[in-house]
């Protein structure tokens, strides 16, 4: 992938909590938008799509087909790609999933990895970083790592999906969650149903 700082570039990172499908379904949306996409998992986020979605090796024909050209993906050590440095334009970075582990480095500050450098770059340059946290329940430590980023300029999107729109299938639920994501990265899409209130007449009365 040749990198031109004119195009839009989208860091997406996949760690080790449930919901690789929510991944998959965003990497998939923002190809089909033109994005052009920089993936990097962690070890565990590679378990993940293994155990939930048999996925047991990555590659971006695999991944992207014809937009392959478009997904480049990063080693999860490699603290030295452009994914570390600020001088590297992006239209923001999502973790998703997002594990209490990694919340917890990027609430801390550590960027001992691709991941959590390339979220540290994120905040210091006052970029959107979107965490779709996934862990249930949430402890304190969970909740003040959250306070603590969304006091940085991150967003925490957790994945939970809703269900005003009577969704019919799991792949709802995900197009759900992923939607919301594209929605704060200011990427178009067809996702979801946009919400529309009840006429009065099917309201139930009160
Ligand atoms: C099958 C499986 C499911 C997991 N689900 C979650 C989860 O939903 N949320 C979470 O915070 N951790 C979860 N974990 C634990 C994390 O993977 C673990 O804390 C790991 O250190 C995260 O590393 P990472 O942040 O570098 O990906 C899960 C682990 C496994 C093996």
């Amino acid at each position: 992938m040749t990198v031109d700082s004119k195009q839009h570039h989208v860091v997406l990172a996949i760690t080790g909590a449930s919901g690789a499908a929510y991944s998959l379904r965003l990497l998939r949306a923002l190809l089909d938008s033109d994005r052009h996409v920089h993936l990097a998992i962690s070890p565990l986020g590679s378990r993940l799509l293994a155990e939930e979605l048999a996925m047991y090796t990555v590659d971006a024909t695999r991944l992207a087909g014809a937009a392959g050209d478009r997904l480049l993906i990063y080693d999860f050590d490699d603290l030295g790609s452009r994914l570390a440095s600020g001088t590297f334009l992006t239209n923001g970075m999502v973790i998703c999933p997002c594990s209490s582990n990694t919340l917890a480095s990027v609430a801390s500050g550590l960027a001992d990895n691709c991941i959590t450098r390339a979220a540290a770059v994120h905040l210091k340059e006052r970029r959107r970083l979107i965490l779709v946290h996934r862990e249930m329940p949430v402890s304190r430590i969970d909740l003040e790592n959250m306070l603590k980023v969304d006091a940085a300029g991150g967003i925490i999107c957790p994945a939970c999906p809703g269900f005003y729109n009577r969704p019919e299938s799991v792949g709802d639920l995900v197009d759900f969650v992923a939607g919301k994501v594209l929605d704060l990265l200011g990427v178009e899409h067809s996702l979801i149903r946009r919400w529309q209130p009840m006429d009065d007449a099917n309201r139930p009365a009160s």
